[in-house]
Order: C-alpha cells, then structure tokens, then sequence
C-alpha cells in the first residue's frame, strides 16, 4: 500500500507558482460539450481528477487531445457516456448532465460517486432540470433526464449549490428563452464558468452574485480559454506556510478570493501580505493564537480550507471552535490527528473543541477524502518525528505535484510504495 512519509519541516521557505484550478477547469471541460466546436484550455493542471473526466469525455464521444499542459476538446459527434466506471470515480462527472440533456434531449448516468464527506444529494441539480421542462427520474441509482426542449424560467435554489448552479448554468445555456437562478452559488469557479460560457458566445449575466441571468442561444462556438488560479491550493499552501512559521510567496494566486483565509491566519498572528497577484505569508516563533472557524459558501471560510486550517490549530494556544456547516461528516481527519497527540472534542459531527497542544508527534494515518490528505501532510510537517500518511492517491485528486511543491520549499516528503 503506498504511503508518504512526512518529516517534521524546518521553516518552509521560497516561491511557487499556483496550479489553475480543479473546481473550475472540471466544469469548463464539461461546458466544452455544449458545441461541435474545437475548446482549447491551456494550463489545465495534471490532477486524476481532470484525467477521470478526460475519460468520462472520451465515453461521450467527445475528442479528448492533449498538447503540452492544454487540453483540446471536440464534442461534434456527442453520445451518452458508453462506460460508466469513471462517473462513480466522482461528484464533478454529474455536471455532464446539462450539457447532454441540451445537446441531446436526453441524458443517462449512474448516481455520482466522490469523496465521503457527506450525503452529497443532487436534488437540487434535477428540480434545475425539470424546471427548465426536462423529465427526470432517479431509480436504482441511476438518473434519466429527457427534453425534447429546454425553456428558459425562473429557477430558486432551496440551498447554495455549487454543482447545482453549474449544472443549470450548462443546461440554460443553450435553453429558449431566459433563465434566472436565485440563490445562486458565487464561487469563482462559478464566476470563471460564466466567463467561459460567454467566449463560447453565451449571454451570462450576474455570475458572483446570488441572482444569475442566462439569456439561451441558439448556438455556442469554441473557445480558446484560461482557468483561474486554484483558490484551494493557494489556502493550503498559505497554511502549509503558516504551519511551519516559514516565508512563503505564492505567485499567479488571486489574493482577493482568499479574503476569509487571510483574516483568519492574521487573527491568529500570522503576517499575510498581499500584490496583484502574490501572497506572502509569514509564520511567527511565538506561536499562534487558537481562533473560531465557521465554513460558510462563498465569500466566507471555504469547507474546503477547514481541514487544513483545524489541523493548524491544534497546537494553537487557548481553545479553536470548528463549526463545518457545508457538510455533514467532513471533520474525521481530526480524529486521525488525534493519534498525533491533538486534542479534540467532537460535541457533534460537524462541530470540534479544539484545546491547543504545544506540539504533535509523528504517527502513522489515514487520508479518508482528498482535502483530509492535504491536512494531513500539513499535521505531518508540523509533528516531531516522521508521519506516514495511508491513501495518499486522494491528494492526487485535487493537487498538482503537492509534494513536490512543499519539497522545493524545504519539505521532506516521500512517496513509498509497498506492494
Ligand atoms: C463543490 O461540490 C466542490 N466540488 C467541493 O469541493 C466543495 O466542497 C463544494 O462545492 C462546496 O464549495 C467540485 O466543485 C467538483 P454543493 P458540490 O453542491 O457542488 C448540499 C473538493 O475538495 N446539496 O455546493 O457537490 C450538499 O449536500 C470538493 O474539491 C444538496 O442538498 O457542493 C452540501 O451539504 C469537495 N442538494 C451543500 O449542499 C443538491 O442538489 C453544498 O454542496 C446539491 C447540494
């Protein structure tokens, strides 16, 4: 079973470039089934993520090219996927859904897998549907959506939905008529989608905001496109820095989106310093100051920065509170930091204690989801000693050369393998 082993780190110290990032090159690449047109996206990050989707592409029929780090897509002769393994591989393989129920009229997939941070429901993703006039059914964990046509109407979330969002955005795109989404996701990936569509030739209006205004056209064409920079990288390095008390620039970030992040780590007595597009951040020796997380959607804390920041405020002074209100279950990896001499309190599922401890100490754990083996890495760089880390693959997910990156700042980490 291969595992990495984490040495305890002196002060990481230097520069990385930020990777383009997973939650908005996922959805851009299933946005490039909406035309028969060649979609050029440069910069796509080597992730098994984007490669699961290539895949899942490919089984739709879609032309699937790489050249260097960008990938060209051509659906001209568009299907519904032939293989079905790759959709359970993850949650991002159901926002194929709006674009074949809109090239199509019809759209067929098993149930959607991912990480076990939570039910992860997606009925807010079918009401998008058959508001928009689709037939959808879900049985024996598979969906079939059908629409001789899509017409635009007003579309009100009953909770904020990213994947929901995304999925109506994708299948409005090319709907008769308008569509308005009320409560409407604003994450950037959300914004970054918008702007995709729209150099295809699509009119969205409002992305970033609650209320989305999609105006249908007859026809989207290709594009040539950049994604942004990683919003969940850039934290978790920024922590990473933090962790260690190093000094750590991220250039090709957008400081802007990192906000509730940065807040946070200042509150605690961290130094962040932010450019146009770098960040700097600063540990301090005389320690860290405990704080209170509340992961809220966008613009507030990301759930997907709690289990990277919770695991840096385990040896924080004075008692944290982590109140994860996005998911149901996405605090276990506390419970692996535990055997690292952590304390922690766990008054339910989604809330922790946090009493901070002056040090951890190496211990062998288990990544159970892809941002748990992220905190994982960063519990490993702080502990004394060296901290092997089970399931690793799940950080190849959703980061670009993780290790690496920390290597070159002054980590030791090591991938072995045992078979
Ligand atoms: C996206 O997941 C991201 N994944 C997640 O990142 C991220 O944590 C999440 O958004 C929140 O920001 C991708 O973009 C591929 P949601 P998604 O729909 O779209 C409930 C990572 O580590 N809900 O915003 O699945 C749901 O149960 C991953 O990169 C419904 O009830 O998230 C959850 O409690 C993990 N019904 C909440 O909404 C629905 O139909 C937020 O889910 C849909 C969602």
């Amino acid at each position: 079973m291969a595992h990495y082993a984490v040495r305890e780190s002196p002060p990481l110290r230097g520069e990385i470039p930020i990777s383009t990032s997973k939650n908005a090159v996922l959805p851009i690449m299933c946005g490039a089934l909406l035309t028969g047109e060649d979609v050029r996206i440069e910069r796509v990050p080597e992730l098994t993520d984007v490669k699961t989707l290539c895949a899942l592409l490919a089984s739709c029929g879609c032309s699937v090219k790489k050249e260097g780090d960008a990938l060209v897509l051509n659906a001209g002769a568009l299907q519904n996927p032939q293989d079905e393994e790759d959709v359970r591989k993850m949650r991002a393989s159901v926002l194929v859904l709006g674009p074949l129920l809109s090239r199509l009229g019809e759209a067929r997939i098993p149930l959607p897998g991912g990480c076990a941070i939570g039910q992860r429901p997606i009925d807010q993703h079918l009401k998008g549907f058959r508001m928009l006039g689709a037939n959808v059914e879900q049985m024996g964990g598979r969906i079939k959506a059908k629409a001789d046509v899509l017409t635009g109407t007003d579309v009100v979330f009953d909770c904020v939905s990213v994947g929901a969002t995304i999925n109506v955005m994708l299948a409005a795109a090319k709907a008769h008529g308008t569509t308005i989404i009320y409560n409407a996701a604003k994450e950037p990936h959300v914004v970054d989608l918008a702007n995709f569509l729209n150099s295809m030739g699509a009119r969205v209006k409002g992305a970033g905001t609650d209320v989305i205004r999609i105006f249908g056209r007859d026809y989207l064409h290709g594009a040539n496109y950049t994604v942004i920079p990683d919003q969940i990288e850039t934290g978790t390095l920024m922590i990473a820095a933090a962790a260690t008390h190093g000094d750590v620039e991220l250039t090709g970030c957008i400081p802007t989106h990192m906000e509730a992040l940065s807040a946070k780590l200042l509150e605690m007595g961290a130094r962040v310093t932010e450019s146009d597009d770098t960040l700097r951040v600063r540990g301090t020796l005389c320690g860290y100051r405990g704080v209170n997380i509340k992961t809220q959607v966008y613009p507030g804390f990301p759930t997907d920065l709690q289990q990277p920041m919770s695991t840096l405020l385990t040896t924080a002074m004075g008692q944290s509170i982590v109140r994860e209100t996005i998911f149901e279950s996405r605090l276990k990896h506390l419970t692996e930091i535990g055997h690292m001499g952590a304390h922690v309190q766990f008054v339910d599922n989604a809330t922790a204690i946090i009493e901070g401890v002056p040090e951890l100490y190496g211990a062998p754990v288990t990544a159970t989801d892809l941002r748990a083996g992220a905190a994982l890495v960063i519990a490993g760089l702080m502990a004394r000693g060296v901290t092997e880390i089970y399931e690793p693959e799940y950080i190849d997910r959703g980061y670009e050369h993780l290790e690496d990156k920390l290597c070159s700042l002054g980590a030791e980490i090591r991938r072995e393998k045992f078979e």
